[in-house]
């Protein structure tokens, strides 16, 4: 394969792509691959300092990058954030979703502020910057939109009542979404990751999870971060990714294979 036909397929040039908890590990992993692809990318994140190093990090690799401050469940922090996406091009072409936050505890000690938190992080922010940057790419009538679900979109995992609950309803936001948007010419696609140890989820990880996690992945090991970029290009990209929408790509080494 020529690599013309594959930038053909898959380049980004000209695009602008904004990534919400790009600051994040596996965001940060996106953020690099939309950058090779030839996108522009900003950073999109709670911390400062995150977005910074991941700048820092995108420009030594050579790519275009910017940064804005976010509070996803804020709407007026995403209208000033689609603001500063418009900045290079006048538009937003790309909107990944990748903000999220869990909280592991048994069923019965699951507070309502660990519910309410996980919620508006997780799903609200994702419905808001969906209707946010959604109305932008109606208006021009293109773009194309990636949620971060996960395997517990699916299925549910042991103490992350409300991190389930969140996911769920993420990928269910983006097949109304992708129906409602689908004429329009906006595309609204998620990746459910399966395992990916990261600040946030290792801290949930003990040993008997890990032997739980191991054994229920036909591919038993974690995934890498990286990993995640191939199913991204493809659901982005206004060539290879055209007529793609509504769906999901789970990446997750085989894991809900195993369970269905
Ligand atoms: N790591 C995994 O195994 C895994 C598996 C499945 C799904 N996911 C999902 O992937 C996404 C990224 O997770 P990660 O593992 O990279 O975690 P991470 O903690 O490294 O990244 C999450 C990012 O979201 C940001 N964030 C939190 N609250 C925010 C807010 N209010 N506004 C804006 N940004 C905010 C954080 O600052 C952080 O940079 C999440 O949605 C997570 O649920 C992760």
């Amino acid at each position: 394969m020529s690599a013309e036909y594959l930038h053909k397929m898959f380049g980004l040039d000209g695009q602008t792509a904004v990534v919400i908890g790009g600051a994040g590990v596996l965001g940060g992993a996106l953020c690099r691959g939309l950058n090779q692809a030839g996108a522009h990318v900003l950073v999109a994140d709670v911390t400062e300092e995150g977005c910074k190093q991941r700048v820092a990090e995108l420009e030594t690799l050579g790519g275009k990058a910017g940064y804005a401050v976010v509070d996803v469940t804020k709407r007026e922090s995403l209208e000033a954030l689609l603001d500063a996406a418009k900045k290079p091009s006048g538009r937003c072409d790309i909107l990944v979703n990748c903000a999220g936050v869990n909280n592991g505890t048994a069923f019965l000690d699951h507070t309502e502020e660990a519910w309410d938190r996980v919620l508006a992080i997780n799903l609200k922010g994702t419905f808001l910057a969906c209707q946010v940057f959604g109305r932008h790419m109606v208006e021009h009538g293109s773009g194309a939109i990636v949620n971060i679900g996960s395997v517990t979109s699916h299925l549910p995992l042991s103490r992350v009542f409300g991190y389930s609950a969140s996911k769920a309803g993420v990928l269910s936001l983006t097949r109304n979404i992708a129906d409602d948007f689908g004429a329009k010419g906006v595309r609204v696609n998620a990746i459910c990751p399966g395992f990916f140890p990261a600040e946030q989820n290792r801290k949930l990880l003990d040993q008997e999870r890990i032997d739980n996690i191991m054994r229920g992945t036909p591919m038993r090991r974690f995934g890498e971060p990286d990993e995640l970029v191939g199913a991204l290009l493809l659901l982005v990209s206004p060539v290879a990714g055209k007529f793609i929408t509504g769906t999901h790509v789970n990446v997750d080494g085989g894991f809900t294979a195993a369970w269905f």
